[in-house]
């Protein structure tokens, strides 16, 4: 029997004991669940009937909006017609077609793919990419990863070690060796209330020279950022910033990746936030919306550069010792493919650079509300930092989080931040609602 039955309509009988549930509070949640059983469109309906707002895609992920009926039917076609293939050494047709429609993406230069199942291995993939891309380039004393403080990078060992995200991290031992971090780039002193990218900043991408200084260049194997910081809070870069770690990354031969497993496929606008922003990686990571949700997938995208240097010794032997038995999954593809076809036919990244100023208007018409100590947007992305109850870090937006799930939108809590990210399909009287929703309920709590 459920430990607080009737709380979660249709699934009151459900026992909700034996599922230990990731990044929740198992307890708290067991003891007063919020279940979600359909969704569709920019909506999620409860058991009982309640329809929900999404106001974060899922997680960041479903940018078509929920059960787009091209998706679904691409999947469902997949599944009865090649359900699983064989990764290692044989291939389907459809993952080469995903690849080149991927990479065709890309920025100029970025022309290969490899896939994985989720954002986490992208990362830890990379990784490994740019470590072996440096020995075989005779450079095998490069082997430290640089990341940075407030960084997220998922949960594999990789992405905890250069991820910047204190409790991701405390519990789980010394990680691997030799990986440093730049400072990050969130400063309310300086930019609160900034619009789109923070005017002040771009000095702080100079921290990488000091740990050339500190370290030499030729330990280095490569730098890790995400070009938005989400999980810690929704950080944007400060103008100029990424340019000047890439003209340094250039100079001490560094590899540099960034990981858009939140920004990639149109959150910025753009297909990847480094066409946004003009600076072009060695790395790419993505996941999320590359299938828009419907079905786990990840993939890094590389240059030629890396790759060619991969493609050498005998042709028989495995250039690569990495992969994993669901890479590029046939039902993955199938959803990555219609995905591709709905943000295209649909002219969805367009309709986030014209929905933008209109976002960008409405987050900061939550200015002078209580407790709201800074705003941040750009593309469909937004941010609202809460000052913290003193003595109880996260309470407050976890309060607002509850108070905005029952008033019929789900928002998304980091620390003392609401995370915003709504699917692309979301219209003007949504973006309304959704501000509307968190003003009162902050009014509410104050
Ligand atoms: C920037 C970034 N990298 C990696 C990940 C990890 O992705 P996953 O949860 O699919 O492993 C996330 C997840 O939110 C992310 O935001």
């Amino acid at each position: 029997m459920s430990s607080n039955p009737g709380a979660a309509g249709s699934a009151a009988e459900l026992n909700l004991d034996a599922y230990w549930m990731p990044f929740t509070g198992n307890r708290a949640f067991k003891k007063s669940p919020r279940m979600i059983d359909r969704a569709e469109g920019m909506y999620f309906y409860t058991p009982d009937g309640r329809k929900v707002l999404d106001a974060i895609a899922g997680l960041w992920c479903v940018n078509a909006g929920h059960c787009h009926p091209a998706i679904v039917a691409a999947i469902q076609q997949q599944a009865a017609t090649l359900d699983y293939a064989t990764a290692f050494q044989i291939g389907h047709p459809k993952v080469f077609e995903l690849a080149e429609r991927v990479v065709g993406m890309a920025p100029e230069g970025v022309d290969h793919a490899f896939f994985v199942n989720s954002g986490s291995e992208a990362v830890d993939t990379a990784l490994k990419m740019a470590l072996a891309y440096q020995r075989l380039k005779g450079e095998g004393a490069r082997t430290r990863l640089i990341g940075r403080e407030r960084g997220y990078h998922g949960v594999g060992f990789g992405g905890i070690s250069v991820g910047g995200i204190v409790a991701n991290r405390k519990m789980f031992g010394a990680m691997l060796a030799g990986v440093d971090h730049l400072p990050h780039t969130h400063d309310l002193a300086h930019n609160a209330f900034s619009r789109g990218l923070p005017d002040w900043g771009a000095h702080l991408a100079d921290e990488l020279e000091r740990l050339v200084t500190l370290h030499d260049a030729s330990t280095i194997a490569a730098v890790i950022v995400e070009p938005i910081a989400g999980s810690t809070g929704v950080l944007m870069p400060p103008q100029g910033y990424l340019q000047r770690l890439r003209e340094i990354c250039d100079k001490h031969g560094i590899v540099l990746i960034f990981d858009e497993v939140i920004t990639g496929f149109g959150r910025t606008g753009e297909p990847f936030a480094a066409q946004s922003f003009g600076v072009t990686p060695d790395l790419i990571t993505c996941a999320k919306g590359l299938t828009s949700g419907a079905i786990p997938m990840g993939g890094v995208l590389a240059t030629k550069e890396i790759y060619d240097t991969f493609m050498t010794g005998p042709e028989n032997m495995i250039e690569f010792f990495h992969g994993y038995t669901y890479s590029g999954h046939p039902m993955a593809v199938a959803a990555g493919l219609a995905a591709l076809d709905v943000y295209a036919a649909e002219g969805l990244f367009q309709r986030v650079t014209e929905l933008a100023p209109v976002w960008e208007d409405a987050i900061h018409s939550l200015k002078g509300l209580p407790h709201v100590i800074d705003l941040r947007n750009y593309g469909l992305v937004g941010a609202v930092e809460l000052e913290p109850v003193p003595g109880a870090p996260m309470k407050r937006a976890m309060d607002v989080f509850a108070g905005c799930w029952e008033e019929g939108v789900l928002i998304r809590t980091t620390g003392d931040n609401i995370a915003l990210s709504p699917p692309f399909v979301i219209d003007e009287s949504q973006i309304a609602q959704i501000v509307d929703t968190i003003g009162r309920v902050l009014k509410k709590t104050a």
